[in-house]
């Protein structure tokens, strides 16, 4: 179908590494006495959810059941359930999913069968997977499918898509780059299923830049009636992010940084913020848009006055009180500090000091917006990219609970790593990647680990 194929090569080299996440397998395509069959015979495992369940793993296991279709060309029901409903009478041994904490129906399951959880249990993204017995009344056995939290779930779910097959089952690219569903008549489970503790790296995503012409042309053709947006002409509306919440999930990413040369995600359209929270994907801003707010495009749009704290502190301030308002009720990760407009140094002579003053002014504001809540709790970056590592090397101090991210030199050399005094923080520290820089429509990858 013609899709953005310049997004697709670029990510792909660097997200192959990351299939490493579920590297255990427990799918399998020959029947065994003991495996949990999900297709057998033409005949597939309904999936039971409860209602209470997380709307983004509602809509993991409605891509799980229709990955299974594509694979069995055999539908599976899926369906809300609670212990006593009349549906968990099936001829079929059903898959249970949930989020601990968050579905009823897994916690009675816990509960009635005494499984330990505490390998996952509050455990940032952990999943586990196993056959289990009587976990309901009446219900003699039931493949379950667990997650700490809704990512841990959701990730749960496209870990046994990916599997669906020998190399891929359904691939993270099947709808971006049309790549073949690989097809089975059966696929089984082996019964110890398949877990996953916290990932190493915390928060894993992409920056979608340099868009203009190849991304953002296709995504005018393929997601608008040929306007963008009101205010911007932007194309990257919440038709076009949906589809890139799911491949950031079928790649075990959890991050955006989203498109921002003629786009502002919340300007363009405002059910892009609510929607990627409603997914469970973390937003953030690039490198040069502090405190969830695009530069230059909202600040060009809504701002008055120069882009420069020395002499507009006070629009600067109100600015950013609005992004982190606009932000609070959803899960975010904050980019700190200031550069000047359009990709430059800040223009102050003593840049250390200005800088001081703006993430002081920053946190302050997060303080105020969140209600007193702790700051260091709330997640926070700040991107040592072009001159800021200079500002750093030269004595910028960043609050420990800040992650550094680091970056390379815009030709895919990494500049610097933290050395061993700098590994100790509580913010701990990320990379940001160019994949491909300024060439027909790149993208950046950027990693970020926060838990040391
Ligand atoms: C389950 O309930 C949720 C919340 O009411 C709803 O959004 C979802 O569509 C339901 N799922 C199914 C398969 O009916
Ligand atoms: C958990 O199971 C016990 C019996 O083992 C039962 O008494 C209790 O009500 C159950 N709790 C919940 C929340 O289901
Ligand atoms: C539960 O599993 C953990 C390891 O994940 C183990 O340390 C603990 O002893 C187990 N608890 C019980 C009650 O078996
Ligand atoms: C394009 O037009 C169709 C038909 O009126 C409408 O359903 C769809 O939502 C429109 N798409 C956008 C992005 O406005
Ligand atoms: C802006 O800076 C001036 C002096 O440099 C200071 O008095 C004032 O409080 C600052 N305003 C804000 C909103 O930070
Ligand atoms: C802020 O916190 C205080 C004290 O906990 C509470 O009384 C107040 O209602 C909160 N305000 C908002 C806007 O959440
Ligand atoms: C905020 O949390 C940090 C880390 O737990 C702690 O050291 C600090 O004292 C707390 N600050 C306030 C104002 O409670
Ligand atoms: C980290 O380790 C260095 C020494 O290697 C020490 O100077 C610094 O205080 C430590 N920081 C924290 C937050 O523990």
């Amino acid at each position: 179908m013609g899709r953005a194929l310049s997004v697709s090569i670029l990510v792909l080299g660097l997200f192959s590494s990351a299939h490493a996440i579920g590297q255990s397998t427990c799918v399998s395509f020959q029947a065994s006495s003991s495996a949990f069959s999900v297709v057998d015979n033409g005949r597939a495992a309904p999936v039971f959810l409860s209602s209470s369940e997380w709307p983004g793993v509602q809509l993991a296991a409605s891509d799980f059941v229709s990955d299974i279709q594509k694979v069995t060309g055999v539908k599976a029901q899926l369906a809300n359930v609670t212990a006593t409903s009349s549906d968990l009478k099936t001829a079929e041994v059903p898959i249970l999913v949930g989020t601990l904490g968050k579905s009823s129906l897994i916690d009675q399951v816990v509960n009635n069968t005494k499984l330990n959880v505490s390998s996952i249990e509050g455990k940032w993204e952990s999943f586990l997977t196993k056959v289990v017995s009587n976990p309901l009344p009446g219900l003699d056995k039931a493949y379950v499918i667990i997650g700490a939290d809704k990512r841990g779930t959701i990730f749960a779910l496209y870990d046994h898509s990916e599997q669906f097959g020998e190399s891929t089952g359904v691939s993270p690219w099947y709808w971006w780059a049309d790549v073949p569903v690989t097809k089975h008549s059966n696929l089984f489970i082996s019964p110890s299923g398949c877990s996953h503790g916290s990932p190493t790296v915390k928060y894993r995503g992409l920056f979608l830049n340099d868009e203009q012409p190849a991304l953002q042309n296709w995504a005018m053709e393929k997601f608008t009636n040929g306007t963008g947006a009101a205010l911007t002409g932007s194309p990257f509306n919440h038709f076009f992010y949906t589809k890139l919440f799911e491949l950031l999930f079928r790649m075990k990413a959890n991050y955006l940084w989203p498109a921002q040369w003629s786009s502002a995600f919340n300007v363009d359209d405002p059910l892009n913020q609510p929607l990627a929270d409603y997914y469970g994907i973390v937003m953030g801003t690039s490198h040069e848009e502090p405190m969830m707010r695009s530069i230059p495009v909202e600040w060009g749009l809504f701002g008055t006055g120069p882009w420069d704290y020395s002499v507009n502190n006070k629009t600067i301030y109100q600015f950013w009180v609005q992004g982190a308002e606009r932000a609070r009720p959803y899960e975010s990760l904050y980019t700190m500090g200031m550069r000047g407009d359009g990709d430059l140094p800040l223009s102050a002579t003593d840049a250390i000091g200005s800088l001081k003053q703006v993430v002081s002014d920053q946190r302050q504001i997060l303080t105020n917006v969140y209600n007193g809540t702790n700051v260091t709790s709330i997640p926070q970056m700040w991107c040592l990219y072009k001159e800021v590592e200079g500002y750093y090397d030269q004595g910028l101090q960043v609050p420990d609970d800040v992650t550094l991210l680091w970056t390379d030199d815009n030709w895919g050399n990494i500049r610097r790593y933290p050395i061993p005094s700098e590994r100790n923080r509580t913010g701990g520290a990320g990379v940001y990647y160019h994949y491909d820089y300024v060439r027909a429509g790149a993208v950046r990858g950027i990693e970020v680990e926060t838990d040391g």
